[in-house]
């Protein structure tokens, strides 16, 4: 079943399409994977579904609902939650009250939200900085407790921006055991990363885009070995030239 139904979602920077009729499915209970080359659109796509811009044309559907164009506020009353490619979270507050002022605002009551807050203070193994204002967290930790902020009220959708991106490996790896999980319940995700690998161990499908536009979209290993998509990472491939295989590598030319 479709939760997110994304069609011909449009929007003009300076009269350039910088997301070009954009359309694609999220199922309830799948990590989809968003990839694509620096500047093809990503995360403009994810500010227009999770209320941050409003798009030029096109529409998203909730079930039933047309969602379109709604304010991040209204979308997160519905479940539709986006984390950040720069972390946001309350700087001179400490890690456990971030996770508790995310349980109160989202209508947890107190005693809830601590319990909430403790055990997830556990799994996202920030215990022995928990009570350190969260502007003196690692960028790792602060990833991690946005999680925990985002999570604290199970989301809908949860859309990610690359939250791997410049964290160190033992904490990526806290992250991704953390997202297995919330699969495995039934959490749905929308995550946008330039790290293959873990793009490869998380998600079944993807969708690829370039230049504002969906280039591929379908089965992970499919999408991966299609021509569009490994020009769109590497550049041309000479005719005949044997291609490179986007699995194998760390994200060609990338910068996090
Ligand atoms: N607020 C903005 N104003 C003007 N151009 C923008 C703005 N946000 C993004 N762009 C442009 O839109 C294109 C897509 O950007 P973005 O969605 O950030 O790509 P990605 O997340 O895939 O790296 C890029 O060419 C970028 O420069
Ligand atoms: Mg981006």
């Amino acid at each position: 079943m479709s939760l997110l139904s994304v069609h011909d979602l449009t929007v003009h920077f300076g009269g350039v399409a910088a997301v070009d009729h954009v359309s694609f499915e999220l199922q309830a209970g799948e990590i989809l994977g968003l990839i694509g080359p620096n500047g093809s659109g990503k995360t403009t796509v994810l500010n227009m579904l999770s209320g941050f811009l409003a798009p030029l044309s096109g529409r998203v559907r909730m079930g039933d609902d047309d969602i379109t164009g709604l304010s991040a506020d209204r979308l997160a009353q519905r479940g539709v939650l986006r984390m950040f490619q720069m972390t946001r979270v309350f700087s001179r507050m400490s890690a456990f009250d971030n996770l508790l002022t995310a349980g109160l605002a989202r209508g947890v009551s107190e005693r809830e939200s601590q319990q909430r807050a403790a055990a997830l203070i556990d799994e996202l193994t920030l215990g022995p900085v928990q009570f350190l204002d969260a502007g003196q967290l690692s960028g790792g930790q602060r990833k991690l407790l946005e999680f925990g902020m985002c999570f604290i009220e199970p989301p809908r959708v949860a859309m990610l921006d690359e939250p791997f991106a410049a964290v160190h490996p033992v904490m990526r790896e806290v992250m991704a055991a953390f997202i297995r999980k919330r699969h495995a319940q039934g959490s749905t995700f929308l995550l946008v990363s330039h790290d293959m690998p873990i793009i490869v161990d998380l998600c079944q499908r993807a969708v690829c885009m370039n230049a504002g536009k969906v280039i591929a979209a379908g089965d992970i290993h499919a999408v991966l070995k299609d021509h569009e998509v490994i020009e769109a990472y590497l550049g041309e491939t000479p005719d005949g030239d044997a291609v490179p295989s986007l699995e194998l590598t760390d994200s060609p030319r990338e910068k996090p």
